[in-house]
């Protein structure tokens, strides 16, 4: 594969998981686990073709709205996922960070996702960075909230320094898996000049193949930010 223009900064909005189990006469937990799953897959070659910062949608401050059955299943699979993960993460020098009001959480998942974050933070082959109880929208207000609080000029600049991520930049290239065309609140600030791939595959059948095609599409585009292409 070219490899010549590999994003930094990847976003990925994992959607498809319940259509992916319904469309196999299963019920929409199964799909979770499926992609739950996928996850790890997908971390270990993103980090293998040198992209830097994943972020990972996994829980948008929409998706409380769900059955509340299908919101417990969610909130135990990530309770698993951050303690499966852990060993492995560490060894890889993997760096987890967490973006999302995470004070809503159960005690026990906070505990998890903190022992994560800080046992971990001083890792930099690569971020994983998790949207969790996460909102564009609402992200954008905190940081205007926290300028306010310290007396601070509103600024693009300085909103941008107060995102919940702010150290790990913008995205590149943002992908959404699952055939919707939005982004569902997901990075609206930092994503104002990221580059969009939309795909059909369900995020449970998103693999290696289908992220190599995304960085491939993404390698053709032409950034331009406003400016005039240079020749
Ligand atoms: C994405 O898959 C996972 C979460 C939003 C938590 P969905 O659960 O939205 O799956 P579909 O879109 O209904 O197929
Ligand atoms: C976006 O998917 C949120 C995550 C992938 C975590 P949704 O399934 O919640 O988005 P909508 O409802 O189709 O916009
Ligand atoms: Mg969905």
């Amino acid at each position: 594969m070219e490899t010549s223009k590999i994003p930094s900064h990847v976003g990925i909005i994992m959607d498809g998981n319940g259509r992916w189990a319904l469309l196999r006469g299963e019920k929409r937990s199964y799909g979770h686990r499926a992609g739950t799953a996928n996850v790890e897959k997908i971390t270990e070659h993103a980090f293998k073709l040198g992209i830097k910062t994943l972020s990972l949608y996994a829980f948008s401050s929409e998706n409380w709205a769900r059955p509340k059955e299908e919101v417990d299943e969610l909130m135990r699979l990530l309770e698993t996922y951050f303690k499966k993960f852990l060993k492995k993460v560490e060894k890889e020098k993997l760096r987890i960070n967490v973006m999302g009001d995470t004070s809503v959480l159960s005690a026990k998942l906070q505990k998890i996702i903190n022992k994560a974050v800080e046992t971990t933070r001083a890792n930099d082959v690569g971020v994983i960075n998790i949207g969790l109880n996460y909102g564009g929208r609402q992200e954008i207000v905190y940081a205007v909230n926290k300028l306010l609080k310290e007396n601070k000029e509103i600024t693009v600049e300085n909103i941008s320094e107060n995102l919940y991520s702010a150290e790990f930049g913008e995205p590149d290239l943002i992908i959404r898996t699952g055939g919707e065309i939005r982004l569902s609140n997901f990075m609206l600030y930092q994503g104002a000049y990221s580059e969009l791939y939309f795909t059909d595959v369900l995020w449970p059948d998103f693999d290696e193949k289908e992220l190599d095609k995304a960085i491939d599409a993404f390698s053709k585009r032409h950034r331009r930010f406003g400016k005039v292409e240079e020749s």
